[in-house]
């Protein structure tokens, strides 16, 4: 499983009040831009310079993310393109205090390397 491989999440956070949808529970866009920002940071990390989010390939809302949960985005590549990339992400929610864990989103984004001209540059997988 993905936390195993990566042990450690890029993000840890937790959603406010003005967070909440009509239901009670955490919108959806709240945690998609979570999963945008840890995967920007893996991207940039391993394209060592600037990257896009070019598509979302997959997201599955899983479970609900309740206020007080407090939540570790874990993103880690999964597709080494030759300008792009894939990276896969997770997301657990923290919640009674840390008694319980629970998955609630996963994805798949793809982040294209880019160069000054903000036109795809090729990415060094030599590392
Ligand atoms: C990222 C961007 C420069 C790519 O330009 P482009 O003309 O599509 O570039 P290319 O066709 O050469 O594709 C570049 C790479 O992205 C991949 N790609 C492009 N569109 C894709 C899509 N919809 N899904 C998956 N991969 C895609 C290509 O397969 C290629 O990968 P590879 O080099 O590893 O084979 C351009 O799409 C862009 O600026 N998009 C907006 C990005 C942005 O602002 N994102 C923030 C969200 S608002």
């Amino acid at each position: 499983m993905m936390k195993t491989d990566s042990p450690e999440p890029i993000l840890r956070v937790a959603p406010g009040p003005s967070d909440i949808n009509s239901n009670g529970h955490i919108f959806g866009g709240w945690v998609l831009s979570q999963m945008d920002i840890a995967a920007g940071i893996v991207a940039g990390r391993t394209a060592q310079g600037p990257t896009a989010t070019v598509a979302i390939e997959a997201m599955k809302f899983i479970a609900p993310i309740l206020l007080q949960d407090i939540i570790s985005v874990y993103a880690q590549v999964e597709r080494k393109g030759r300008t792009s990339m894939g990276i896969r992400i997770e997301v657990v929610a923290d919640r009674a205090r840390g008694a319980e864990q629970v998955k609630v989103t996963e994805g798949l984004f793809t982040f294209v390397a880019l160069d000054e001209n903000h036109r795809p540059r090729p990415i060094d997988w030599a590392d």
